[in-house]
Parts: structure tokens; C-alpha cells; sequence
């Protein structure tokens, strides 16, 4: 079932296309990444879908309710998050639940209880907002999105500002809706390795045009075929700077070290080359995955082969 579907949309403001003929769709039991950099129209996009925009041309329809024409029921069946969670900071959590189920009135009282489990704060969601970690907020945000019980998660950059334990908590919440209470989730973010661990797929957007889809595998077979960026610190990093040069690959000296953009399936033999020239390998780093790194994954070709 599709809970999300966008075709041919295009937002122009002031005689600028901000956002030019996207097309996607999110299904149900889905965490789909929205991932581009600041200003390639995430939040834009994400605006248009909770009907906080006007729509230039193409359609968005949530459970198939159309967003213009049926917005009512497309909005019955969103909850989200744009930015940053609107909370009442000198008030509790509870009581910003219920201040907001008491604006909608399609929101069960009853459910509250059952939601502050579902996002695991049941311990402290009788404090005040103001004592919450940036974590707790984003938790306390999400339960406000899906008070109204909605089938589409929509949450801009949520991974923002939290610490690795915060995101990697976010994650496995997110894990858990889906699987709990079968609801499909669209996130937006910045970072690659982020959303390579939370998604199932992931659009890549830029300058307000999708320019790739990807499906994330787990399988070891796969991130072979990546590219990452590596330091190497050797005993002779000019010796290995001129051999790697001389294979034209993509590296530079950095910081006391060789930094190098390499296929990983490369590098076990780029090793052993260094290796038999008499260079000393003290320590090899690969850098998580950048959404840079992967604009070259597709777009370089088997440049830099080693032999
Ligand atoms: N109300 C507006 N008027 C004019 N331009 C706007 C308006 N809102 C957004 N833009 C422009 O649209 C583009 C996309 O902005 P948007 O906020 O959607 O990007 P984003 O992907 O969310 O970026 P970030 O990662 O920084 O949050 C930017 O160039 C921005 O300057
Ligand atoms: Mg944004």
C-alpha cells in the first residue's frame, strides 16, 4: 500500500524553481531517507507534504487521499515533525500531549498512555519539558505526530543536534513503529551513514531534483563495491603519495597521513603493493560514508584500477 506518493512536483517561489518534477513513494511497513544537502529542498518538500504549502504543479497523495483536493483525510492519516518539535517548554510532556490532543478532536485520550510506552518515556513524562534532553524532546515530538493515530511518519532532519546514543535510540524507535504499529516513516537528513543504517531506501535530492534512489543492502558483497575515503599512515607518506599518484588515484597529504578515495574491494591488494615497496603501514582509517563519497560512487567509473 502506497501511504505516500508524490509525482511531478514542482514548487517555484519568486520565479525560482526550488523544487523541480519530484516523484516519490513511501509504503507501508518503509522507512524511506530523503537525504541532500542544506537548502537542496527537504524541508520544502516536507512542507508540501503536511499541506503547509501551495503546490505549484504535480500531485502529492497520502493513503490516497490527494493533499489539495481531499485534505482532510490526507491530513488525518500524516503525523510530523518540520525542523524542530513545537513543545511548550514550562510545561510537561503529558500535559503538551494533552494540550494537543485537546486541539484535534480525532484524538483519542485514552490512546496517550499507550503512545508514551510506544515512544518509551513513560519515566519521566511527567517533568517539565525544559529539564529534557534534546533526545527526550524528539521523543515527546514524535508521540504528538502520532497521536491522531497516522499510517505516514514524516520527520524533517529528527537526527539533528542528538549525540551518537541519541540517534541510534531514534533508530531503533523508528524500527520498532514500523514494526509495532506498522506505520511507514520518510526522514530527512544530511548525513549518508546515518541514513544508511535507519532506511530501507533512500532519495537522494539535490538542488530540488532527485537525482538517485538507492536500496540499502546488509550484505558484505555490497559495501565492497563502495567507495570510501581512507587515511593511511605509513613510515614514507611521500613514497606512498608518488606510488598511489602513479595508479592516478584520488589522493592528497593529510594531515601526517595519505588520505585517498579508494573502491574497498581495492584496497586488500593496494596493501600488499605498499607492502612489497618496503613502505611500513602503521595504521589504515575509513571515514564513514559522506553524501559526497557517494555523489562519486555514482558517478565515478573504475578509475584508479590496482594491479
Ligand atoms: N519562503 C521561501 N522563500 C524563498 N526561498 C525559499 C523559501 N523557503 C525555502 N527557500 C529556498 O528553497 C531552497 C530549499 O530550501 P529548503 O529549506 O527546502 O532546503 P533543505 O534541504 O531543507 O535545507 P537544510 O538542510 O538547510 O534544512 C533554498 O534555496 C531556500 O533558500
Ligand atoms: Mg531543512
Amino acid at each position: 500500500m502506497e501511504l505516500l506518493k508524490i509525482q511531478g512536483l514542482t514548487k517555484t517561489i519568486k520565479k525560482k524553481k526550488i523544487l523541480d518534477d519530484i516523484s516519490l513513494t513511501v509504503r507501508s511497513g518503509e522507512i524511506v531517507g530523503f537525504l541532500g544537502p542544506n537548502g537542496a529542498g527537504k524541508t520544502t518538500t516536507i512542507k508540501l507534504i503536511m499541506g503547509l504549502f501551495r503546490i505549484t504543479e504535480g500531485s502529492i497523495s497520502i493513503c490516497g487521499h490527494d493533499v489539495v483536493t481531499d485534505f482532510e483525510a490526507a491530513m488525518a492519516n500524516v503525523g510530523g515533525i518540520i525542523e524542530n518539535p513545537d513543545l511548550y517548554k514550562r510545561l510537561t510532556g503529558r500535559q503538551n500531549l494533552e494540550y494537543f490532543a485537546s486541539m484535534h478532536n480525532n484524538v483519542n485520550k485514552e490512546n496517550i498512555d499507550d503512545i508514551i510506552d510506544l515512544v518509551k518515556m513513560s519515566r519521566r513524562i511527567d517533568d517539565k519539558v525544559k529539564t529534557y534532553s534534546l533526545g527526550m524532546c524528539q521523543r515527546v515530538g514524535i508521540a504528538q505526530a502520532l497521536l491522531h493515530n497516522p499510517r505516514l511518519l514524516v520527520l524533517d532532519e529528527p537526527t539533528n543536534g542528538l549525540d551518537p546514543i541519541g540517534i541510534k535510540e531514534l533508530r531503533d524507535m523508528l524500527k520498532y513503529l514500523v514494526k509495532e504499529a506498522g506505520v511507514g516513516v520518510f526522514i530527512s537528513s544530511h548525513l549518508l551513514s546515518e541514513m544508511e543504517l535507519m532506511c530501507d531506501r533512500i532519495y537522494i535530492i539535490d538542488e530540488g531534483v532527485i537525482i538517485g534512489e538507492k536500496t540499502i543492502h546488509e550484505s558484505e558483497e555490497t559495501t565492497e563495491e563502495l567507495i570510501y575515503e581512507y587515511t593511511i599512515h605509513t613510515d614514507n607518506n611521500m613514497k606512498t603519495l608518488e606510488y598511489l599518484n602513479s595508479l592516478q588515484a584520488n589522493c592528497k597529504m593529510e594531515n601526517g597521513g595519505v588520505s585517498l578515495i579508494m573502491r574497498r574491494s581495492e584496497m586488500p591488494n593496494l596493501i600488499k603493493n605498499l607492502v612489497n615497496q618496503g613502505i611500513g603501514i602503521y595504521a589504515i582509517n575509513q571515514k564513514h560514508r559522506t553524501l559526497e563519497q557517494d555523489f562519486i560512487s555514482m558517478t565515478m567509473g573504475s578509475k584508479a584500477q590496482i594491479r
